[in-house]
């Protein structure tokens, strides 16, 4: 936009130049006519007047002088006439002009009776409008001697005013004919750009992209242009070609539905989707979204939260083209959605539709801040940061649950039997809401946190309500097993239900939810693609990051009091303390992606991680290095792949933790099976990933054994465990946790 306002500004500015050249040349020839017309009839007045004045001009008869002076004013444009004898006297004079006669009419009076010429000249006088005057000298002829003498002079005023306003009066007319120009030829030139070349290539990307993304399968019209044909031909067979592409994936893809031991794939999740959904529609609800749009000095660009449930359902979307809806947190969400709050994404590529939902800052800070993250994120995390719930934010929390279930129900309304997703404490009330008003939907939430035991979770005033709204859906699915105990255990303590240990049901007002372990990962086989091995040079990348050390040790967190930082700290400083021959040969990196910051308990433990940082870099440093690189800030993923791939050892500490998608992100990037992945027992990935080294984050020896024991640890030996961690996340990837999920959702029915 701003090169086509450039240009467009280019093009004006030559008009206007050629406008304004064209306007002086007419002010020009205007103002030297206007002036020789005045100055012409000027001299041909006096002329005429001059022979029957002349006569009396000895001062005679000044009375016939002045009658004559009187009659001759009466002209246009004439401001009146004098005539002066040759001592520069007044012997008659005009009514008008004796008002306006100056000094300096009358010294060029006296000036002309000296040269014995007629002259004139244009006078300005304060105050008044421009003047020309003209002057004729006035002869008598002595009787005696026959010789002729100036005896006077005749004055003639005219106004002249009226040449200027002429002037000024083409430059007006002109410069508002010029800004009608040029603001019909900007409007033009934008038509034209528009109709001519943006729409087609606008048409052109579309069509590319619905190619590219599968989308309307490369069926975009793109009619005719014709400075584009060639092109739109082009992109025509290239659509064709895709498509025919992937129909014959999609064919390979349904094949390997029917074979259990192939890998889970996008495309194989999509087929599977069409197979059991039979068209049913999917619908995610989530608080994050999945992109957050952002805009920085005049730019709207684009970021994917950090957040564990946006990388596990985000290529789930992708593969299944649903529709999620979430809070529209960016501070440009609004100015890229649609009139139905709707976006497109990914952005590059847009597979599913985003639905925007907006909150107050009163319910975000009541539902997000209060009641979820200050309410039921500790309480379900038990690492001893108090839980506080306030009536006033558990107030807000049924309000938005109630919002996002009004939004939900208005994107269903047509959908045959859709199948609703929840994802996430946010939304314990949300499954009751829909399932009462759309009993045929088929409703789950997926808990991507913890479930703490039964008597922890007496602390909730509002554990009634939040348990009766879970048991709304048909399906309740944790990460892991333990959490699925404490729930049922939970609901027995609590409420009067019916409760099946055999199949993991409870029956409740004649509604069964089933209460299943779902173990989320991610897409694991897709990515990995993005950054070889070979295009990554470990060397460099850790020069361009002023690192020198031999190894390098990696910690990928939100900053949050849940993720164990500072026990990791404490482990590295046990570590450097006993194995001194590490320093100066040890980095460690900890990136920290800024959360909830506007919570008191996260903004204070930003700032003990960093005192902590701090203290254990000053007891160590030597030179110019120091054992811990504290980089808080937001990084891409592909910033992230390149820092597992970096390092020799990756540290997930959490005190307690639902999954931990960093440990299978770090064992997905190292696709060379190098690197040791150290876990804590308290994350649910734990259960899984057994060939980690599996530490208690509170005890800080262990900790800083076990990154002793990862950096000298055998080479086979690394290699062994990497190999057997990636065969369990590549198997049970993202696809097939989902394919998992679906398939008992619709297996309830
Ligand atoms: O992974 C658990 C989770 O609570 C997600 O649901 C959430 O998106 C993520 O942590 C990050 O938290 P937030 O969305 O509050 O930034």
């Amino acid at each position: 936009m701003k090169q086509i306002l450039s240009a467009i500004a280019i093009i004006v500015l030559i008009v206007s130049l050629v406008v304004i050249s064209f306007t002086i040349q007419q002010a020009n020839d205007e103002q030297k006519n206007l002036t020789l017309d005045l100055q012409h009839r000027s001299s041909t007045l006096a002329d005429n007047l001059k022979t029957s004045i002349e006569p009396y001009s000895n001062g005679d008869s000044n009375d016939y002088l002045q009658t004559l002076v009187d009659k001759s004013a009466d002209k246009e444009r004439l401001i009146g006439l004098a005539v002066f004898d040759n001592k520069d006297n007044i012997l008659a004079i005009s009514s008008d002009l004796s008002k306006e006669l100056t000094v300096s009419s009358q010294l060029f009076v006296a000036t002309v009776m000296d040269s014995d010429n007629a002259d004139g000249e244009f006078l300005s006088p304060k105050d008044s409008q421009k003047v020309y005057v003209f002057a004729v000298p006035l002869h008598t002829t002595d009787q005696t001697t026959g010789k002729e003498s100036v005896s006077g002079s005749l004055l003639l005023m005219q106004n002249a005013g009226y040449i200027d306003t002429a002037v000024i009066e083409i430059w007006k007319n002109n410069m508002i004919r010029l800004l009608v120009q040029a603001i019909l030829l900007a409007g033009a030139i934008l038509l034209i750009i528009r109709w001519l070349i943006y729409q087609p290539i606008f048409n052109l990307v579309q069509a590319m992209r619905n190619a590219r993304s599968g989308l309307e399968n490369g069926k975009t019209k793109l009619g005719n242009h014709f400075f584009f044909q060639p092109l739109i031909n082009e992109v025509t067979n290239i659509s064709k070609s895709l498509t025919e592409a992937r129909t014959i994936a999609s064919q390979e893809a349904r094949l390997r539905i029917q074979k259990l031991d192939s890998p889970w794939t996008s495309q194989r999740l999509k087929e599977f989707t069409k197979d059991v959904l039979k068209g049913r529609n999917i619908v995610v609800v989530s608080n994050r979204e999945p992109y957050m749009h952002e805009k920085h000095g005049g730019r709207i660009t684009y970021l994917q939260p950090a957040s564990g449930m946006v990388t596990a359902i985000e290529p789930i979307m992708r593969a299944c083209e649903g529709l999620w809806i979430a809070h529209g947190s960016g501070n440009a969400d609004k100015l890229v959605v649609d009139k139905d709050d709707k976006v497109n994404v990914p952005p590059d590529e847009p597979k599913y539709t985003l639905k925007r939902v907006w909150l107050t800052k009163e319910e975000e800070k009541g539902y997000y801040e209060g009641f979820s993250n200050e309410g039921i994120w500790p309480l379900c995390h038990t690492a001893h940061t108090r839980p506080v719930f306030r009536k006033e934010d558990w107030e807000e929390y049924q309000k938005v649950n109630g919002k996002f279930a009004q939004t939900v129900l208005k994107e269903i309304k047509n959908m045959h039997k859709p199948i609703v997703l929840i994802q996430d404490y946010h939304f314990a009330l949300l499954p009751r809401m829909i399932k009462n008003a759309r009993p045929d939907a088929m409703v789950g939430i997926f808990w991507h946190i913890p479930w703490p035991h039964a008597e922890g979770f007496k602390i909730c005033p509002w554990r009634k309500e939040i348990l009766d709204g879970m048991l709304g859906a048909d399906l309740i699915g944790f990460h892991t097993q333990l959490h699925c105990n404490n729930f049922i255990d939970t609901v027995g303590h609590e409420l009067e239900a019916l409760i099946d240990l055999e199949t993991f049901a409870v029956q409740k007002g004649g509604h069964v939810s089933y209460i299943k372990p779902f173990p989320i990962s991610i897409p694991f086989l897709e990515e990995t693609s993005s950054l070889t091995d070979d295009d990554f040079d470990k060397k460099e990348f850790l020069k361009d990051m002023g690192i020198s050390s031999e190894f390098v040790g990696v910690g990928v967190d939100r900053l949050d009091y849940t993720k164990g930082i500072p026990e990791r700290l404490l482990g590295i400083e046990y570590f450097l303390d006993q194995y001194p021959q590490y320093k100066e040969k040890f980095t460690f990196i900890q990136i920290a992606a800024p959360s909830r910051t506007s919570i008191s308990e996260y903004s204070q433990f930003g700032e003990k991680v960093e005192k902590e940082v701090e203290r254990i870099n000053n007891k160590f440093k030597i030179k110019h290095w120091k054992p811990i690189l504290y980089i808080k800030k937001h990084h891409t993923h592909e910033e992230i792949t390149k820092l597992y791939k970096a390092a020799d050892v990756c540290l997930v500490t959490s005190l307690h933790d639902g999954m931990n998608l960093v440990a299978k992100e770090f064992i997905m990037a190292r696709s060379d099976e190098n690197g040791v992945l150290i876990l804590s027992q308290f994350a649910g990935a734990s259960g899984e990933l057994k060939d980690a080294i599996i530490v208690n984050p509170y005890n800080t020896e262990q900790v800083g054994e076990a990154v002793r024991q990862s950096l000298e640890m055998m080479q086979s030996e690394k290699m062994k465990r990497m190999k057997k961690l990636r065969d369990i996340v590549k198997n049970y990837n993202v696809y097939r946790w989902s394919a998992d999920l679906l398939k008992e959702m619709v297996n309830l029915e």
